[in-house]
């Protein structure tokens, strides 16, 4: 596949945040960026060169994307894969409809980890109230059901303490195709972050540790602890395998619970991610760049520290009205998305201290 120049088109799906930082990274390697999603409000329109406001399956609207640009990546991992499908029938698509379709579904992506050697929390399938019933008999409480797709910053979850929440639990995901977790004890959190280009390098930037808050992440930390640096290997050698497996190409994040019997695998997504943020100053470079760099077939760039840590905030809902006193540090990188709105735990910008 020959090589996507500066000076070429990036088309991107998705026009959130990751989207917006996507571009900026684009753009100062000479791209062009062109977003399309179909939100009024496009945190990464705001940056890009081009913006098609259209359905992710409208098929007039992605055919003429397809012509308009060189190379096409994404940044939501809930495109519907026809939409990618139809793409990579026109133009390279990066990473594959395979990464995103895996990564779709909780459940899929669980066997698909398992297959290659990962040990999620233990799980079941969950159809029906008698399946989530008897999933509870054989897992035992506290238990977490999680809908098998479109859950994101813990929603499309219900935390079960005890069987009799069982009924509860299952009218609040919406009676929806879930799977059923075992409640994971674990000491800390963290992540892999690692990019793979088009011919099978892989880089990975130090492990963060994560902390979240009401299943949303707050922040992310490197170095991590030593309890996490202890399984940090054996997660990252995971996340290699599935890398490969998948044949993907991009920025691959891995969500690990660090627990008493070593990493336990809890999910991933197969593009940049929240818990990498602080590479943008943290990293000589960044899980943006060098996404930039695998879709488009360029060298990766090194993933070293900038500082000896590193630590990213998200501004979360009204935590955005902090930027005055947070600029008044003159250690902080301060990034916002643009977003008008603010509401409870939506993701409206970040700090990093180095
Ligand atoms: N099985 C589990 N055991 C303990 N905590 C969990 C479990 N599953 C999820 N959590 C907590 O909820 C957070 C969000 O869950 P996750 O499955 O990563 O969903 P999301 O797609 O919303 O990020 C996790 O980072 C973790 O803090
Ligand atoms: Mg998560």
């Amino acid at each position: 596949m020959t090589l996507v120049a500066p000076g070429s088109t990036i088309g991107i799906l998705g026009g959130g945040q990751l989207g917006r930082m996507l571009a900026l990274a684009a753009a100062a390697m000479g791209y062009r960026v062109h977003v399309l999603a179909p939100e009024a409000e496009l945190p990464a329109g705001d940056v890009a060169a081009e913006v098609t406001r259209a359905d992710y399956l409208d098929e007039a609207a992605l055919a003429a994307f397809a012509a308009a640009v060189d190379v096409v990546t994404f940044e939501f991992e809930n495109v519907p894969t026809a939409a990618v499908q139809a793409l990579a029938a026109r133009v390279p698509v990066y990473p594959g409809a395979f990464s995103l379709e895996i990564a779709q579904d909780r459940m899929t992506e669980k066997r698909f980890v398992e297959q290659l050697g990962g040990r999620p929390a233990p799980w079941r399938p969950v159809d029906s109230l008698a399946d989530l019933e008897a999933a509870l008999a054989a897992l035992g409480t506290p238990a977490i059901l999680k809908t098998r797709r479109m859950g994101y910053d813990g929603k499309g979850q219900a935390r079960i303490a005890t069987p009799a929440d069982a009924a509860a639990a299952w009218a609040s995901i919406g009676e929806r195709p879930a799977v059923l977790e075992a409640f994971v004890h674990f000491s800390h959190e963290f992540s892999v972050l690692i990019a793979r280009g088009r011919s099978g390098e892989i880089v990975q930037w130090p492990v963060p540790c994560n902390v979240h808050d009401g299943g949303i992440l707050a922040t992310s930390s490197v170095p991590a602890p030593a309890a996490v640096l202890a399984q940090a290997a054996e997660a990252l050698a995971l996340a290699t395998r599935i890398a490969e497996a998948l044949d993907h190409v991009g920025v691959l994040a891995c969500e690990f619970f660090a627990a008493a019997d070593g990493p336990r695998f809890n999910e991933m997504a197969p593009r940049v991610h929240n818990s990498g943020h602080w590479t943008i100053e943290g990293a000589r470079v960044s899980q943006f760049e060098n996404h930039i760099r695998a879709v488009c077939g360029l060298p990766l760039g090194t993933t070293d520290l900038t500082a000896p840590a590193v630590t990213m905030k998200n501004l979360l809902g009204d935590d955005v009205h902090d930027w005055p006193a947070l600029l008044a540090d003159p250690r902080a990188h301060l990034h916002l998305y643009g977003k008008s709105e603010v509401k409870p735990g939506r993701k409206m910008g970040h700090v990093t201290w180095l």
